[in-house]
């Protein structure tokens, strides 16, 4: 658990604390990195190309909970555009179901922390986890590439 935190805290450091206040889109792109590099590692375990491993596991979902913690503070109505966001204009004419989906994302997140003890047990949230969380919000609030 410890070293759990640690590497939490690690990773919100790599986000940039101060960033969270004089660049909101700077700070939440930054998570939404973690959130992708943790969701690559959860990939390839529910592939079965890296074996499952409870600890790595368990920093995936806190690194998730975090983003979902940290994220409503950084979508004030001045960060619309401006430094490369891809966030749309929805996110602001929606504000109660785009922090709803955030609540949710992180809520999901802590269950999963707490159930998930094995290999089958992940594969069974898993992608159902990031199509529920992340595409759904993606198709919704997130500019296609
Ligand atoms: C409630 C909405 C929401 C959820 C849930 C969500 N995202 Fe995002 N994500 C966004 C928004 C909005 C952006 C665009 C931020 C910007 O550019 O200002 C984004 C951007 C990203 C980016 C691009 C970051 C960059 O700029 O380089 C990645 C990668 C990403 N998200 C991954 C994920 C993953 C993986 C999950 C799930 C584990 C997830 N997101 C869950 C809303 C969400």
């Amino acid at each position: 658990m410890v070293r759990v935190m640690l590497a939490v805290a690690a990773l919100i450091l790599a986000a940039g604390l101060a960033a969270a206040q004089s660049n909101p889109i700077a700070a939440r792109k930054a998570l939404m990195k973690a959130n992708g590099a943790q969701a690559k590692i959860g990939a390839a375990i529910a592939k079965g190309e890296a074996p499952f491993d409870l600890e790595k596991v368990q920093t995936i979902f806190a690194t998730f909970m975090e983003a979902a913690e940290k994220a409503p503070a950084l979508f004030p109505d001045n960060s619309k555009t401006g430094g490369k966001t891809e966030a749309l204009p929805a996110i602001w004419k929606n504000k109660p179901d785009f922090e709803a989906r955030l609540a949710k994302f992180g809520a999901d997140a802590k269950a999963a922390q707490a159930d998930i003890k094995d290999l089958a047990a992940f594969k069974a949230t898993w992608s159902g986890f990031i199509r529920n969380n992340c595409t759904g919000c993606h198709e919704k609030y997130v500019q296609k590439d």
